[in-house]
Parts: structure tokens; C-alpha cells; sequence
């Protein structure tokens, strides 16, 4: 027999019923970020590998191990992008957007690829919704950008979400920080833990991610960045969270919250859901003020955050909820009756679609009774039953069934969807 194969460790296929939830939440997400005013991009699938080296960072675990790095056939090097971040900036020189007005909003979704050990809700090829604010150094813009992902969630009804806020204090003022958290690791080397011990050189600020128990009990006493903001930092961090607070958003300061991207500065965020256990977090990000400068832009502050599709789909147990209530109207008809009522059905469903009506019919000759249990199946709202000389309409919902003028019907559906 012929070999079968299967996806790839760690990928899935997207099956039509489970495509619908998804496309429950990137319509909600297209909705509530264009409304706010980000404008959709795309980049790339892949992208020369030293954009991830030099914007994600060299002590990173994305960039030491998860990376899907290949050479094209000009032995160029490039990677599968395992983030969104880095390409919008890289979007952003290249297209010199910094004489666009400021703040650049943009939004984005589609797959991401990290080889990563998958279990549930890590996979080698996951989805994002993500947003950027590129040009702003004011809290307004993290605020902004932490209410509508807050916004996101809710509307997707996302229970039991716990925000997380940091701040890791601005570039400049970070050394010291830096300095004194280096000192510290270092008089307490010989507890860290072997990965940490192989890092914190290249990034002190790893350390707080360790996993296991004995380097945690270190970090428990390490100086924390929240703790040591001064000056802008510490003002602008507080601006974050009074109007945060006035958007009526709770959090939780947490002074080791650190992310597993170099390019943070300044505020930093996560959503984490209980139900999600070890990959707790639905979603993050934070402000990245001079990654812009380090791709070979102009000096330009910038906030934004990544959610997984997947993570959100796990935290609702697949259960996302149509807020839309777009109705589905399916027309029956009775396959004894002449050809002309076809024709009428035809007719009518695609000047229904033509009117922006999701409509649909048989189109395998069921009878009467099992056209209506399909109609039901799909999650017609409505029923548009075609006889000879008569019609009439069902409301799936009340049961309700009463005689219509039939084109009378497509042209009310037609003009509540205008
Ligand atoms: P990140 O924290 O690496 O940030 O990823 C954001 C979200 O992507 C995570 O919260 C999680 O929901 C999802 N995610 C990450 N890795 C996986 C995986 N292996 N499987 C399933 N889901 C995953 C970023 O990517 C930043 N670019 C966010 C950002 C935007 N910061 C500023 N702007």
C-alpha cells in the first residue's frame, strides 16, 4: 500500500468546522481594530535571518533554537518568521512610513513557525492577531493598545484573564539596571540553573523566565525592573496605569514579568487565562522603543502585542461565540414542483448573495423534511420554502411560519444587510 502521511509534528490542518470559530475571531478582531483605527498588513511568510537575529535577539530562545532556518538556492539565508514584529518594522523603513502621519496603526494576522517541543497550545505552526503602533512615545498609545486587546477578549468572552503589567525601563536608563541585576547573578552564580549560567552575559533579563525551582528561588530576591524605574520611566509607567485604570481595566503589577523578545523597553503586558494551564498566556507584548533604530530606521518609539488564535480557541474550548447574527437564510423547495421553481430558487439565492445575504440551498435533491434538518445543521436562521404558486417563511429560532411574497422576503434580507 502507498505510504500515508500526516502534518508535520506540531501543525494541524484547519478543517471547516473548526474554521468557523476562527473566522469568529478574526472578524471580531477586524472589527474592533478597525475601529480603533489600525489598518490591516501583511509581510512575508519568511525573511532574511538576521532581521530575526538582530530584532528578536541573540539570547532569546526563538533565535538559539526554534528558528525554521533554510538557504534558497542563492544561498541566502532565511527564516520562516517566528514573529510579527521585527517584519512590520522592517516594513516600516523599507516603505519609509515615518513620513506617514504618526502613529503608524496596523494590524495583522496569519501564521507564525516555532520549533518548539509542542504540547497543547504550543505548535511549530501557530496564528496571530497582532497590532503595532509605531511612532508614539506617549502612554496614550500603550494604553490604547492594551484597552482594545482587552476589548478583543472580552467580546470574545475569554473568562478568567489576569493582566500582567511591567515596565523594564527605557533603554538608556536600563544599564545600570542591567548592571546591578549582572552583579547580582554573578554573586550567585553557582545556584543558577545551566541554561541561565550559559546566558545572562548576553541578557540578565532571561533569568526571570528560568523554569527551574532553585534559579526561581534566586530571582525571588534579585532587584526587579519595576522596582528600579526613575525619572521618565518611572512617570511614564504611572501614566500607563492611571488610564488604564480610568478605562476601567484591571491588572496585576508584576515586578519580574519579563518577555522572551530582546526588543522590549519600557512597558510590558500579558493576558494570561487560568484554564490554559502551563501556556498560560493568551496574549502579550509591550513597548519596543529602539528597534525601529536597531533595523536601520530613524529613532521611533513604538507599542504593540501578538494574541494566539489557538490559545484563545483552547481558553473557550472551541465554543467562540457569533456576535455577528448575520442571518443565513437557506431556500427549500419541493423537488415535484416544475423546473420554473428552481429556476425562481437560483435566481433568488444568488441575488441574495449578490446583496450580500449568505444564502444557500440543496443541491443534492433531499426532500422537503431533510432540507429543513439541514438548513437546521448549517445554522440557517431562516427558511425560504418555495411550493408551485406559494411560499412561505420559517424563523428558525421562534419556529414561527407564516405565507410571503417570496421576492418580497430577498429584498427586506437584501436591505437589512445594506
Ligand atoms: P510572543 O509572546 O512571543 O510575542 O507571542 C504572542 C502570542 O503568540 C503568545 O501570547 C501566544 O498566545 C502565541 N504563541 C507564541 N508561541 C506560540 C506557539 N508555539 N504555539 C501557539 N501559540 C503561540 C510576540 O510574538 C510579539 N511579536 C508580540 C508583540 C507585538 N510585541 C509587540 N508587538
Amino acid at each position: 500500500m502507498a505510504r500515508r502521511f500526516k502534518a508535520p509534528r506540531g501543525t494541524f490542518d484547519i478543517l471547516p468546522d473548526q474554521a468557523t470559530g476562527r473566522g469568529r475571531i478574526e472578524r471580531a478582531a477586524a472589527r474592533i481594530l478597525s475601529r480603533a483605527g489600525y489598518r490591516s498588513i501583511a509581510t512575508p511568510a519568511f525573511e532574511d535571518t538576521d532581521l530575526f537575529i538582530r530584532g528578536v535577539g541573540k539570547s532569546t530562545d526563538i533565535v538559539q533554537k526554534e528558528m525554521f532556518t533554510f538557504s534558497d538556492k542563492g544561498d541566502r539565508s532565511l527564516t520562516l518568521r517566528p514573529e510579527g514584529t521585527a517584519p512590520i518594522c522592517r516594513a516600516y523603513v523599507e516603505h519609509g512610513m515615518h513620513k506617514w502621519p504618526q502613529p503608524v496603526k496596523l494590524s495583522y494576522v496569519g501564521p507564525f513557525f516555532r520549533h518548539e517541543r509542542p504540547q497543547a497550545g504550543r505548535y511549530r505552526q501557530f496564528h496571530q492577531i497582532g497590532i503595532e503602533a509605531i511612532g508614539s512615545e506617549s502612554p496614550l498609545a500603550d494604553a490604547e493598545a492594551i484597552i482594545v486587546l482587552s476589548e478583543l477578549l472580552n467580546e470574545l468572552g475569554v473568562a478568567g484573564l489576569t493582566l500582567r503589567l511591567g515596565s523594564l525601563g527605557s533603554a538608556a536608563s536600563r544599564q545600570d539596571y542591567l548592571d546591578q541585576l549582572s552583579r547580582y547573578l554573578t554573586r550567585n552564580e553557582d545556584r543558577l540553573g545551566e541554561a541561565v549560567r550559559r546566558r545572562f552575559r548576553l541578557n540578565p533579563l532571561r533569568a526571570f523566565d528560568a523554569k527551574d525551582e532553585q534559579t526561581r528561588e534566586v530571582m525571588r530576591d534579585a532587584p526587579a525592573p519595576v522596582e528600579t524605574l526613575v525619572g521618565e520611566d518611572a512617570l511614564h509607567f504611572e501614566e500607563v496605569k492611571d488610564l488604564l485604570g480610568a478605562a476601567g481595566i484591571s491588572y496585576v503589577v508584576d515586578r519580574t514579568l519579563v518577555r522572551g523578545l530582546d526588543y522590549y523597553a519600557r512597558t510590558i503586558f500579558s493576558f494570561e487565562c487560568e484554564a490554559l494551564g502551563a501556556q498560560s498566556e493568551v496574549g502579550g507584548g509591550g513597548r519596543y522603543d529602539g528597534l525601529i533604530e536597531q533595523l536601520g530606521g530613524p529613532p521611533t518609539p513604538a507599542v504593540g502585542w501578538a494574541v494566539g488564535i489557538e490559545r484563545i480557541l483552547l481558553a473557550l474550548d472551541g465554543e467562540v461565540p457569533e456576535r455577528e447574527h448575520r442571518p443565513i437564510i437557506f431556500i427549500a423547495y419541493d423537488q415535484d414542483a416544475p423546473f420554473a421553481v428552481k429556476e425562481q430558487m437560483v435566481s433568488m439565492l444568488n441575488r441574495l448573495r449578490l446583496g450580500g445575504v449568505d444564502a444557500e440551498a440543496d443541491l443534492k435533491g433531499r426532500g422537503l423534511k431533510s432540507q429543513l434538518k439541514h438548513a437546521n445543521r448549517i445554522g440557517a436562521s431562516h427558511v425560504l420554502l418555495l411550493a408551485d404558486r406559494s411560499a412561505e417563511l420559517k424563523d428558525m429560532e421562534t419556529g414561527d411560519q407564516r405565507p410571503v411574497d417570496p421576492w418580497e422576503v430577498v429584498q427586506s434580507f437584501i436591505g437589512d444587510a445594506a
